[in-house]
């Protein structure tokens, strides 16, 4: 096999969200902290990003932007605008088609929470300026070594880059093989994909068309984004369909957990929080906690604990399990604030819930970055009951806050939260369940309860918990081991 010899690699970093510019989820926060990171590694990261309102005016407010290439694809007038990623020194390519992306709502939705009708048109011209800018097709002399995709949004780019003589390398990373980005056959049609696409060794899913699986089937590297869920992929009940095509792949894929950015989020100095504090003072965290009751319009009650739940209110996130066990929660004395939006039914039934429990529970419907903060920095007890996890970032966040989580134990909430039944207790820093059942969850929130009533003990897990190490360092590294191996199978085909 053919060696590449340099370590670091050019890299354009494509992704539709990222913080703090575009975010609906994880995603976001992983495209911002993660090229960072490797840029401190000596990689030479380009981000590329479609242009929505909101990352136009926040890259603008920062530093002057300007148009660098202008290109006509598929008949659409495109411009490719630079940047620098807010507070940071990232390079940042916006696309920018403003009949696709100059849009209100988030990057997939519009204001009233339905999908674009036209998302594969925007996230396939998206994947084609991508593939532009990797070929050096767009004027800028430029071409990176590695083209790095992030879910479905951008899972055509290395489809797009296949049999291309010139093209870089190419790796694709799964954060929610959930999202296929399914569209059906005309759609295929309409976007004017080659002909030879069309099967199920391919793009085909099922009669449809399915955008991860260019990701899937073309890149050189797979990855996502926890070892757990590397592994739970390849099986039927996570497998989302296609768990046969990754076992195919299997020796290509690698499981990477991600990091936390400590920059926005670590409890001595987030400006969202009224107090800082650190693992041996936890003085400001009980005054976080106040803080939080008194907004939230729950009882000022230092002693009874708080749990607190922030999300995406789909099935994923386990949300039903968290209704079901509710009344007994609230009855037995405890607090809960949720923060959420999605599903119109989860946000009905919560919010009658704290209808009915005025002074113990609250729930803002909606998306609130310095809410989040606040949530994570005072409950007690972080709220996490998904059926599947890629990674999540929530309990990480917790657990360098001193929020104990309790979760399914699953993805990678198994493989950053420790129940003391199940490990040393010198490594325990929350609580964990399986099944995926009210029931389960009932029985860990009763002995995460317990241990509440143990303060001693209770702060030895808090202690465990902060002192955790969730840095990108050793990730980014993980990644770049990954970028060497993408370069040498590209290498290895010339
Ligand atoms: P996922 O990507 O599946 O939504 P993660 O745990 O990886 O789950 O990341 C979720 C991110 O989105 C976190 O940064 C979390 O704080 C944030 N988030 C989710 N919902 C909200 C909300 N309603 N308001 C503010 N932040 C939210
Ligand atoms: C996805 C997953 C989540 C993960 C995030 C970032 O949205 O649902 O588990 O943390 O991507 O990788």
């Amino acid at each position: 096999m053919a060696k590449t010899e340099k370590t670091t690699s050019d890299v354009l970093f494509v992704s539709s969200e990222v913080f703090p510019l575009a975010k609906v989820g994880g995603l976001a926060d992983v495209s911002a902290s993660l090229p960072q990171a490797l840029m401190k590694l000596g990689h030479k990261v380009h981000l590329l990003l479609p242009a929505y309102p909101s990352a136009m005016a926040k890259a603008a407010s920062k530093r002057k932007k300007e148009p660098i290439a202008e290109l006509i694809v598929q008949g659409y007038q495109v411009r490719v605008w630079q940047s620098v990623l807010p507070g940071t020194s990232l390079v940042l390519w916006l696309v920018d088609v403003p009949e696709l992306f100059d849009r209100p709502g988030n990057p997939y939705q519009n204001p009233e929470g339905h999908d674009w009708p036209d998302n594969a048109q925007r996230f396939g011209l998206f994947a084609r300026v991508a593939a532009m800018l990797a070929l050096d097709r767009a004027g800028l002399n430029w071409q990176p070594e590695v083209v790095h995709c992030n879910d479905w949004q951008s899972a055509l780019v290395p489809a797009l880059l296949d049999g291309q003589p010139a093209r870089p390398a190419t790796v694709f990373t799964v954060h929610n093989l959930a999202y296929h980005g399914w569209f059906p056959y005309s759609t295929f049609q309409e976007l004017a994909l080659p002909m030879h696409f069309w099967s199920h060794e391919r793009l085909e899913f099922h009669g449809q068309l399915a955008f991860i699986k260019g990701g899937l089937v073309y890149a050189d590297r797979v990855t996502t984004v926890s070892p757990t869920y590397a592994e739970e992929i390849q099986t039927e009940a996570f497998g989302q369909g296609l768990d046969g095509l990754i076992r195919h792949r299997h020796d290509r894929l690698v499981g990477i957990l991600n990091g936390i950015d400590e920059q926005e989020w670590n409890p001595a100095r987030d400006p969202h929080i009224i107090r800082a504090y650190e693992a041996d003072n936890l003085d400001g965290k009980v005054a976080c906690k106040a803080a939080l009751q008194e907004s939230q319009g729950l009882e000022i009650q230092p002693d009874a604990p708080l749990a607190g739940f922030i999300g995406r209110l789909v099935d994923q996130k386990g949300v039903d399990l968290i209704v079901e066990v509710l009344p007994g929660l609230l009855d037995s004395g405890c607090q809960v604030a949720m923060l959420g939006s999605g599903s119109p039914e989860l946000e009905a039934v919560i919010a009658e819930v704290a209808a009915r429990y005025p002074g113990r529970m609250s729930v803002f419907i909606g998306y609130d970055e310095g809410l989040a903060h606040r949530i994570t920095a005072g409950a007690d007890i972080f709220l996490m009951p998904s059926r599947f996890e890629p990674c999540g970032l929530n309990q990480m966040y917790s657990l360098h806050y001193g929020t104990l989580p309790v979760v399914h134990a699953v993805g990678g909430l198994r493989d950053t939260v420790f129940d003391e039944t199940t490990t040393t207790s010198a490594q325990a820093n929350g609580f964990s369940f399986e099944p995926a059942t009210a029931a389960a969850l009932w029985s860990a929130l009763a002995r995460c309860l317990e241990c509440y009533g143990n303060k001693k003990h209770w702060k030895t897990l808090q202690r465990n918990a902060m002192e955790q190490d969730f840095s990108w360092d050793r990730s980014a590294r993980a990644y770049s081991d990954v970028y060497s191996l993408a370069r040498e199978d590209r290498a290895s085909q010339i």
